[in-house]
């Protein structure tokens, strides 16, 4: 592929949306170093390059400030004060600033608190199961998959999870600026988003009081303890750490359970190999992470000139790092095409590498796996419809509009005891 050949490097169309992973083969292969016009940025495709560019030092993750700058003095005012707000966020800045953030972020995430959550998982899960079947759903997402991460991050966070419904709500809000999503213009979906942050801002700052007056088992509380060396996160960093964690957690761990679902229904084989050996979760996870995880495309800005593959990538140009090319490249994986669910190793990058690799991916795996083991074990006829499937127009995020299935399970076979009416907000 030429590197001016824009008719397979808009990863924006219908065609690349439903079918990306043949897009970024074709990359992959014949350009993996490319210029893309209809993005303005450099795609890099190769499992090596990707890698290499995590640990990088001349690419940033500095990205809300440029943009801002580059917009100043033309930007409305609530797209300005969004993107203001967002730059607080750990994942959009660079060492020493996010350095002393994670540092001070980890606690929350130790290994024992999330392994900790199994239980109130497994149940929540088995909540909306029950609700999806005596309910007769047929969308999977919508009465599941949307559901159950805005609940148990409502839940880690210590605030009541009858307020989950406005998580979900402030996080959908924000994806519309983040990811472009939604039938609006650009000014409207600002407004909007503006008026869900300062809303989630203050909801925030009114739990943080009141977590510094309670404390509790909660990550919130965990967060607010601070290191040996005398250090903690301030309030407006605690408020902005809880907003990131809402929005990085949900989405992606809705795409990542509805997506493993499709992958496995597409492939009856594995899927059997699944229900006779439950114990194929771990790595079955794994592989459904690599071969469709729920982020395309991560962003960064290059701050030193470099070159790579023969092309000269410069000080102000941005990089598109293509993880779904990455998880695909046959340099690093054998038959990268073929679903495995008993691969090992399995080295994908599906929560990114280096220092901003993912601070939740033990709690996304955890949600995962249950989720998948349960719906395994209760709706053992799971299929596709039959009707075409959605998938939505985003450059950064792979995830299906909807998710109809048929199961065959009837109420009488939901668990008995009264429902929580857990599937019931949407
Ligand atoms: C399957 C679900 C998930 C996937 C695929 C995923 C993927 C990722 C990726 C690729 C990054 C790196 C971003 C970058 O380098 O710019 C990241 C960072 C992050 N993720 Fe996740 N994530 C998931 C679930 C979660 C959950 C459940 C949480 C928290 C509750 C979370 C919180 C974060 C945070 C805070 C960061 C920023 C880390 C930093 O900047 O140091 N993620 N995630």
């Amino acid at each position: 592929m030429a590197s001016n050949d824009t008719t397979l490097d808009d990863l924006l169309t219908p065609a690349a949306s439903e079918n990306p992973h043949s897009v970024f083969a074709a990359l992959r292969e014949h350009d993996p170093v490319h210029w893309s016009e209809p993005h303005r940025a450099w795609l890099l495709t190769r499992y090596d390059d990707v890698s290499a560019a995590f640990q990088s030092k001349a690419l940033s993750s500095d990205r809300i400030r440029p943009l801002r700058a580059a917009r100043a003095g033309r930007a409305a005012p609530a797209s300005d004060r969004i993107l203001a707000m967002m730059t607080e966020f750990m994942v959009v800045n660079d060492p020493p600033i996010h350095t002393r953030l994670r540092r001070l972020a980890a606690g929350a995430f130790k290994q024992q608190r999330i392994s900790a959550m199994g239980e109130r998982v497994e149940q929540l899960v088995d909540s909306l199961l029950d609700d999806f079947i005596v309910g007769g759903h047929r969308d999977l997402i919508g009465h599941f998959a949307y559901v159950l991460p805005a609940t148990v991050i409502a839940a880690m966070l210590g605030a009541p999870i009858s307020d989950r419904e406005r998580f979900r709500h402030w996080s959908d809000e924000l994806a519309l600026v983040a990811f472009g999503a939604g039938g609006e213009t650009r000014a409207e979906r600002h407004e909007r988003a503006l008026a869900g942050l300062q809303d989630m801002f203050g909801y925030f700052r009114e739990l943080v009081d009141y977590r510094r007056r309670e404390p509790g088992e909660d990550m919130l509380s965990a967060m607010m303890v601070g290191d040996e060396r005398g250090d903690a996160l301030t309030e407006d960093e605690l408020v902005a750490m809880c907003a990131l964690l809402l929005f990085a957690g949900n989405e992606t761990t809705t795409n990542s359970i509805a997506n493993g679902v499709v992958t496995l229904l597409e492939h009856p084989d594995e899927f059997a190999k699944l229900k006779a050996d439950p114990r194929l979760i771990a790595t079955a996870v794994e592989e459904l992470l690599r071969f469709d995880g729920p982020i395309k495309v991560l962003n960064r800005w290059v701050v030193a000139d470099f070159e790579l593959r023969g092309r000269t990538i410069r000080a102000g140009d941005r990089v598109h790092l293509i993880l779904a090319a990455a998880n695909r490249d046959p340099c690093q994986f054998v038959e990268p095409d073929r679903l495995d669910l008993e691969r090992t190793p399995n080295p994908h990058i599906a929560f990114g590498k280096g220092i901003h690799a993912c601070i939740g991916a033990q709690l996304a795996r955890l949600e995962t796996r249950i989720a998948l083991q349960r719906l395994v074990t209760r709706l053992p006829r799971l299929r596709l419809t039959g009707e075409p499937l959605r998938w939505n127009e985003s450059l950064a995020s792979r995830s299906l509009a909807e998710l109809p299935v048929a199961h065959d399970a009837t109420p009488s076979s939901a668990a008995p005891g009264p429902s929580t009416g857990e599937g019931r907000q949407q």
